[in-house]
């Protein structure tokens, strides 16, 4: 059995959340709209209409929630800063309630002991930016460093731990190419556009973190997950690297100065063209004090030459019989290994953070209890292959849960819960699972 000591003394421990996904109070306390309050009013878009107006109330409950964490004996809590709570038009006048809103929850956690990782774009852009065209707009990187410097200046006394955007490649992909996750946009064009900006954003804000706050640690995060060829077919292992590039190497590779990553794909090297990426290298540019890692599932492909584009197709979990969570996502903590090994070989990654793990599961109550076994045993598995890279010589220096609390997950709506608190979404009722009293021994050892 291993033990939180074995990871080190000055090892952080986390738990992380999202605005969108917590906070409720949608409209009122002076936010504007985001992206997400429009797309879950369309019909169809969230699993069974479920929108975000509530969710788990944290605005009205984050002392509760932060004495949670606390209880959970977790040292450091994530969350992020609803962009159109501080901005309610995306730019322009700022919302002093939104201000005063993250100064509370700032002054929570510090009272409490608890180091506060803020994360400044966790996908719920204002409408109001949306609607001159968004992440695929360029005159969202001068909105979005405005937003940046707002919470530079405002919080910056008090929180040194910063991460620029979560998970670049999923809102680009599943809100600008596939139109599964807000603004529901599609195509190739507004893919790569969406990227580009974002690839920008991520070196800016981290340029303008590193001017206006004093001894920041500014990181950012990235969604990762080994990509393994079905086969070891010509085709299933070219298909694999495209897929690699596109999943893992799309977005920490510019911050690296390299520029996006062509070599293995020709529709990476149209687009590098097309938009002239290569002149903004230097732009894409940032040394990034940490990288946030943030891994579900490793992904096993397949050529497929009916799929456009990509040309590869994903032969899932299920199919092959291998263990997966309520998402359908593969088990595989060996993967989970593989892939920090692969961040760790770029050589301007410095410190590795595990920013989001975790695993859905449906569960529960009976009899006021939430035994969630599986996910007890799903962290222990993670946890021990943590540990063996971090032995192996990586510099991991600390993991973040995902999450406190069952939440609004996206386009799953409420319906799947990924909390170490089950939440009653009709009373908010909290209800620590076994998984949260058995985080609480963890780190106690
Ligand atoms: C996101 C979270 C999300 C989690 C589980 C990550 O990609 O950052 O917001 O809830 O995955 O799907």
């Amino acid at each position: 059995m291993i033990k939180a000591s074995d990871f080190g003394d000055d090892f952080k421990w986390g738990v992380a959340t999202a605005a969108a996904q917590i906070e409720g109070s949608a409209v009122e306390y002076g936010r504007g709209p985001s992206i997400w309050d429009t797309f879950s009013a369309r019909s169809g878009k969230i699993k069974k209409g479920h929108k975000l107006d509530v969710a788990c109330d944290f605005y009205h409950q984050y002392k509760e929630d932060i004495a949670l964490v606390k209880f959970l004996g977790f040292k450091v809590f994530r969350f992020s800063i609803s962009w159109s709570r501080i901005l309610p038009n995306g730019k322009g006048e700022v919302n002093q309630q939104g201000i005063t809103f993250y100064h509370n929850v700032i002054d929570e956690c510090l009272l409490n002991g608890i180091t506060p990782y803020i994360t400044i774009y966790h996908w719920d852009l204002p409408q109001a930016l949306e609607n001159e065209g968004g992440w695929t707009s360029f005159s969202i990187n001068s909105a979005f460093n405005a937003f940046v410097s707002i919470c530079a200046t405002a919080y910056g006394d008090k929180v040194k731990n910063w991460i620029v955007i979560n998970e670049p490649f999923g809102f680009t992909s599943l809100g600008y190419m596939l139109g599964i996750h807000a603004p529901g946009k599609t195509g190739l064009n507004n893919f790569f556009s969406a990227a580009l900006h974002t690839a920008l954003a991520q070196a800016e804000g981290g340029k303008i973190l590193r001017s206006e706050v004093s001894n920041a640690n500014i990181g950012t995060t990235y969604s990762c997950s080994e990509i393994i060829p079905y086969t070891q077919s010509d085709n299933d292992v070219l298909a694999a690297k495209r897929v690699d590039c596109l999943m893992n190497r799309l977005f920490v590779e510019p911050a690296q100065g390299l520029g996006f990553p062509t070599a293995n794909w020709d529709v990476l090297e149209k687009f590098q063209i097309e938009y002239g990426t290569w002149r903004l290298n230097d732009r894409m540019k940032f040394d990034f004090d940490f990288i946030g890692l943030q891994n579900y599932f490793p992904l096993t492909v397949k050529y497929n030459a009916f799929i456009p584009v990509i040309q590869a197709w994903e032969v899932k979990a299920k199919s092959r019989k291998k263990p997966h969570t309520a998402m359908g996502w593969e088990i595989s903590a060996v993967s989970f290994h593989n892939i920090i090994k692969q961040f760790g070989t770029y050589p301007n990654i410095k410190n590795i953070i595990i920013t989001e793990n975790g695993a859905a599961y449906h569960d529960k109550i009976v009899e006021g209890k939430i035994d969630d076994q599986e996910r007890i045993a799903y962290f222990e598995l993670y946890l021990a292959a943590l540990l063996e890279a971090k032995n192996e010589g990586l510099n991991i220096t600390g993991y973040m849960a995902w999450t406190l609390l069952d939440n609004f997950e996206w386009a799953e709506g409420f319906t799947t819960r990924f909390g170490l608190v089950y939440t009653d979404f009709k009373t908010q009722k909290r209800t620590i699972k076994n998984s949260g009293y058995w985080w609480k021994e963890f780190l106690k050892t």
